[in-house]
C-alpha cells in the first residue's frame, strides 16, 4: 500500500542523503535530514544547497516552506519519531580498497537505544554484501528491521533520477521490504523485492557493470584508432542491440568520480576476502590506468616529437570535475590525468565552468585560470577533459590566438572537427579518424 505521509529520517546530506529527503519530501512525506556537520545543517536550513544539483535547491525551497523537510544536527533526537530511518553515509575507499564502514557502524551505535519500536532501518549507502545483518548486529533490536535501499542515481542528475528511477531495489524481511516499498509508490518504477545481500550485491554489480562497458569503450576505441576505424559508428552498430545499449560507451579521459573506482575497488575487495577470482573486475580497473597512461604518452608524444622531456611545456586543461554538469573533483579522470603530466615537469593551467573559487586543494598540480582564453595563453597544446557543453561553442579563433601550439586533445570527443580546422587548429579525438 501506498504510502504519502510517512515520518522518515535521513541520516547524511550528501548527494544521496540531501536527494532523498528532499524527493521524498516533495512525494508528501515528512522527513527530518539529520547531519553531524552543523554549520552544513545551518545552510540547509536556509534553503542554501552547497552542491551543483538541477532541481534540487528548488526542491529544499519547497520543503522547507510546506514544513516537510526540515534539518537537524540532532541525529540522536530526530531518530526519536522516525517510521523510516535512510542510513545515507559515506563509505569511502577504505584500507585495501575496502569500503570504509565508520560512518554507518558509528550512526548505528550512536540511534541504537533511540529508534522507536518497529521502525524501519534503510540502507542507503554503497556497502559490502552482510553490511545489513552487521548493522542489526550493532543495533542489537530484534524489533527494529533492517533493509538494504540500494541507490542508483547519477550526480548531476539526482532529482531526475530519484522521481524517475529505472527500478527501486529493496531487500530484508518481507514486512520491512514493503514498508519501505510504500514510500515510494508513487513512482510506479519496477520494485525488485528480494534479500539484503541480493540488493547490496545488486549495487556493486551495476557500478561494476557500467565501468565494464567504460573500460571496454575505452579500448575499443584504441582498437578504432589503430584501423582507422570510427568509434562513433562502432557503438552506435552494436549498441542498437538491446542486449548490449547504446547507453555509457562514450570513450573519454578513463572514467572516475565519487563511486564508480570506490565500488569496483571495494568488490575487488570483497572478491579477495572471499577468495573468488573475478578476472574481468581486476581487468575492468587496469584497463582504465592503462588508457589513462596512454593517453599521456600521446600528449608527450605531440609535445616532443623526437623524444626528449616534455619538462617546462606548457598545456591548457578544459574542463577538471569528473564529468559535466558536477563540480565534483573526486576520483576526476582529468585529476588523474594532470598529475601524470605534472610528475613529467608539464606547466598546467585549468579552466572549468564549475570551479570559479580558489582551490587551495589544486595549487600544488595546477594554476586555475578565470576563463578559458586565459587558460590557453602561451600553451603548446589544449586538452578537453570534462564534456562541458559550452567548450563545443568556444570562440576557438581566439583561443589559437592565444596559444602558441597547435593540437587540441579532444579527450571527450566533444568539438566539432570543422570547426577546429577552420580555426588552424588540429584535433585529435579518441577512436576517431578525425
Ligand atoms: C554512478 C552511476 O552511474 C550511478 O548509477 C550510481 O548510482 C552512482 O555512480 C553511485 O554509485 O552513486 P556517477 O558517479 O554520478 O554515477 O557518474 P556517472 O555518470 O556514472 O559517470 C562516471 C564516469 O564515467 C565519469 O567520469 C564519466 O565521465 C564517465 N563516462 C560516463 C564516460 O566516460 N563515458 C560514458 O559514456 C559515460
Amino acid at each position: 500500500q501506498d504510502r504519502h505521509d510517512a515520518r522518515v529520517v535521513v541520516i547524511g546530506t550528501g548527494y544521496v542523503g540531501l536527494t532523498t529527503g528532499a524527493c521524498l519530501a516533495s512525494l508528501g512525506h515528512r522527513v527530518v535530514c539529520a547531519d553531524a556537520d552543523s554549520g552544513k545543517v545551518e545552510r540547509l536550513s536556509r534553503g542554501q544547497v552547497d552542491i551543483l544539483e538541477p532541481g534540487l535547491p528548488e526542491l529544499v525551497a519547497d520543503g522547507l516552506a510546506t514544513g516537510r523537510l526540515v534539518f537537524t544536527g540532532d541525529t540522536v533526537s530526530a531518530v526519536r519519531e522516525a517510521e523510516v530511518v535512510f542510513l545515507c553515509l559515506p563509505t569511502p575507499m577504505g584500507l585495501g580498497g575496502a569500503a570504509d564502514l565508520a560512518a554507518v557502524e558509528a550512526v548505528a551505535g550512536q540511534v541504537r537505544h533511540e529508534l522507536p519500536d518497529g521502525c524501519v532501518v534503510a540502507n542507503k549507502s554503497t556497502v559490502p554484501v552482510g553490511t545489513s545483518g552487521r548493522v542489526a548486529a550493532l543495533l542489537g533490536r530484534p524489533d527494529v528491521a533492517v533493509v538494504s535501499n540500494p541507490e542508483f542515481l547519477r550526480e548531476g542528475r539526482a532529482v531526475h533520477d530519484f522521481l524517475h528511477p529505472d527500478r527501486i531495489v529493496v531487500g530484508g524481511a518481507p514486512e520491512a521490504v514493503e514498508r519501505v516499498a510504500a514510500l515510494y509508490g508513487t513512482l510506479g518504477a519496477p520494485l525488485v523485492r528480494t534479500d539484503a545481500a541480493s540488493a547490496e550485491l545488486a549495487k556493486y554489480a551495476a557500478n561494476f557493470f557500467l565501468a565494464m562497458k567504460l573500460s571496454f569503450a575505452n579500448n575499443l576505441a584504441t582498437l578504432c584508432e589503430s584501423f582507422g576505424a570510427d568509434i562513433a559508428d562502432v557503438t552506435a552498430a552494436i549498441g542498437q542491440d538491446p542486449r548490449i545499449g547504446s547507453a555509457f560507451l562514450q570513450p573519454g579521459p578513463g572514467w572516475g568520480g565519487s563511486c564508480l573506482p570506490k565500488d569496483t575497488h571495494a568488490l575487488l575487495s570483497v572478491c579477495e576476502a572471499a577468495g573468488i577470482d573475478f578476472p574481468l573486475l581486476r581487468a575492468t580497473i587496469d584497463t582504465n590506468v592503462a588508457h589513462q597512461e596512454r593517453l599521456v604518452e600521446r600528449v608527450v608524444a605531440d609535445l616532443v616529437p623526437a623524444g626528449g622531456s616534455p619538462a617546462g611545456a606548457r598545456l591548457a586543461l578544459f574542463g577538471l570535475t569528473f564529468k559535466a554538469g558536477t563540480s565534483d573533483l573526486r576520483d576526476s579522470p582529468a585529476l588523474a590525468v594532470a598529475r601524470a603530466l605534472r610528475d613529467l615537469g608539464i606547466e598546467l593551467v585549468a579552466y572549468d565552468p564549475a570551479l570559479s573559487a580558489t582551490r587551495p586543494d589544486l595549487t600544488d598540480l595546477l594554476t586555475l585560470a578565470d576563463d578559458p582564453l586565459s587558460a590557453a595563453d602561451g600553451a603548446a597544446a589544449c586538452l578537453i577533459l570534462t564534456e562541458w557543453p559550452e567548450f563545443r561553442d568556444l570562440d576557438w579563433e581566439a583561443v589559437a590566438a592565444r596559444m602558441d601550439g597547435r593540437t587540441v586533445h579532444d579527450f571527450r570527443n566533444l568539438l566539432d572537427p570543422d570547426r577546429l580546422e577552420r580555426a588552424g587548429l588540429v584535433r585529435q579525438s579518441i577512436g576517431r579518424p578525425y
